[in-house]
Parts: C-alpha cells; structure tokens; sequence
C-alpha cells in the first residue's frame, strides 16, 4: 500500500551502520551508542535525546546531510512511502547561521530530488526547533525557517524535551514562520498530559500535534480535537519503544480513532525504535484488525493535513 508518512525527523532516522561509517570516516569517538549487534542503545527518552544527539554529531558538513537523505528515503521507500514530511533541525545544521543553513538545504534538495526520480518519494521539509535548546535558539531557528520558506520547505515545528518551558515561551518564533507562510506543528501530549495539547493549540496555533496521544486522558479534548479536525502524527511504536504504553493493544491509537480523531502513522526515529512505516501497519492491522479501508483512509487523510501545494497533493495518491 502507499504510505504518506508526516512525522520523521531526519537525523532520528539515520541507519545506525550509516553513522558508525561516518564515526570512522571521521575518526569521531561518539562513545556507547550502540549495542552489541549495532543498534541504537538508551535507558529512557531522555538518554534517547542525548543518544540522538551524539549520534548527530558526526553529520558535520552539506554532503552529510545529502547522503543521510538518500539513506533515509531510501528506508521509507522500502516500506511504500510515496510522501514524507521530515524535520530538519538549523541547530544540527550550521548551528542557525542563515547562509550555512542554504548551504545545508540545497545538499539536502539535491538528495531529495534524486530520490524523487529513482525511488518514487517525495520529500518535503518541516523546520523545527527544539524545546530543550531555549526560546533564544528558537527565534534564530525560525528565522532560518522563516528565510527558506517556500519550495520544499512547507512548515515549523517544535520537538524535544516538552517537560521544559511552556509552549507560550516559543510564541514569537511561531508567528514569524506562520508569517513566512509556513504550516504549524508541535510536539505535544507525548511527554506532557492533556493540557500540554491545549496550551500548544492556543499559545503555538498550530493545526497539528506530533503525538498527541495523551489527550486520551481528558475525553472532553479528546471530542474538542475530533469536532475541530486537529489531525495528530501519531508514532505508535515510537511511543512503545519509550515506554510511554506497554503494547499495542493498549496505545490509545485504536480509541483515538473510535471516537473520529484525525488520526495519521508514522515512525518518528525509525532505527531507534526497531521500526518501519510498513512494521507500523502489520501492528496495528494484528491489534485493532484494521483492514485495507482503515490504511487508505488514514494514508488520504495524511495527505490532506500535508503541508505540501495542491498540485504536490494531486501528484500522490
Ligand atoms: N519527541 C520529542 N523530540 C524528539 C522526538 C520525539 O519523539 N524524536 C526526536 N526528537
Ligand atoms: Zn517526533
């Protein structure tokens, strides 16, 4: 089946041999990320985030990045995706500094448009800050976004650690990138409870939640977000790897959709949490029996909420 996948953050998507490889290339020491048979290796998401960061840090120049993207698309192309919408992180990418960042997304534009004509996926890119850098890196990172707005940068958004700060403190970056005529997506209801979602949709205006799951908790959200149309980027084996829920059969996905929450799959780190768009669909067709109708819905009603042109949108599906 065609997948459209919404939520995949590019560096959280490098093959573990891809960053060993640049490691040694490189002769960067990123100490214990990994396991005994390679993989990715944390204690919780916190260790996730500084693991991810290590990771990270071998990718230092354009050409890193043009070859991450090949390397990642052509994971998703594997799996059927047709369409994604990655995050691209100014912070990992020249540090916030305007030129380097062009400098970045021109190398990663090339990739993509490789992929494009050999592998049949389209890539469009979601600049994000992270929570957990500041509110200043923030402003510096929208500005980024705000500069290369348009093409086949398409939105902002926000990840990392949602325990820091409040939502509010990111609101000057938000209105700049919605200024820019970006599309607007946060991180919410992963880490944070029912009023984390809240705050992000009225402080950040956002029109998506990346997670949002733990707006299960407040079934009054739960109707608010279904009645408004809010469509969550749902990463259901993501949150399982974290610990966030025990199993399939109980990640709140299932209920989401009972109730006609908008809701979407995807992979959020793939390497990091053993997973693929299509491992992502065996799961949920074994624990909530979602047949063939259920998938194409959800894939048409990822492509709806992307941020893409009409004519990008025309092109998929
Ligand atoms: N949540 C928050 N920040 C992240 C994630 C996530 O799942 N993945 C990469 N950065
Ligand atoms: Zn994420």
């Amino acid at each position: 089946m065609p997948k459209v996948e919404l939520h995949l953050h590019l560096e959280g998507a490098a093959p573990p041999a891809f960053i060993r490889g640049l490691a040694k290339e490189k002769k960067a020491d990123i100490g214990g990320i990994f396991d005994a048979r390679g993989n990715y290796t944390y204690k919780d998401f916190w260790d996730f985030l500084k693991v991810y960061e290590a990771a990270t840090s071998v990718l230092t120049r354009p050409e890193d990045y043009a070859r991450l993207t090949l390397a990642v698309l052509e994971e998703s192309a594997k799996s059927g995706v047709v369409y994604s919408e990655t995050f691209l992180s100014p912070d990992f990418c020249g540090g916030r500094d305007v030129g380097a960042w062009r400098e970045y997304l021109h190398a990663m534009r090339e990739a993509a448009d490789q992929a494009e004509r050999e592998l049949g996926v389209t890539l469009r890119g979601i600049v994000t800050c992270i929570r957990h850098f500041g509110p200043d890196k923030a402003r510096e990172t929208a500005l980024c976004a705000a500069e290369t707005a348009g093409d086949w940068i398409v939105g902002f958004g926000i990840a990392g650690d949602e325990k820091v700060g409040k939502p509010k403190d990111y609101r000057w970056s938000f209105d700049c990138a919605r200024e820019a005529g970006l599309r607007l997506t946060a991180h919410a209801g992963e880490w944070g409870g029912p009023d984390s979602v809240r705050d992000a949709l009225r402080d950040l205006g956002v029109e998506r939640i990346g997670h949002g799951v733990r707006a299960i908790e407040d079934l009054a959200l739960v109707d608010e977000l279904a009645e408004r149309g809010v469509v969550l980027e749902v990463c259901p084996g993501s949150n399982i790897a974290l610990g966030l829920y025990p199993g399939w059969r109980a990640h709140p996905i299932g209920e989401l959709y009972r109730r006609g929450v908008k809701v979407t799959v995807s992979t959020d780190d793939p390497p990091f949490f053993h997973t693929t768009m299509a491992r992502e669909y065996d799961r949920l067709h074994d624990a909530f029996d979602w047949d063939e109708g259920v998938f194409a819905g959800l894939a048409r009603t990822s492509l709806d909420a992307a941020f893409c042109d009409g004519d990008t949108r025309g092109r998929i599906l």
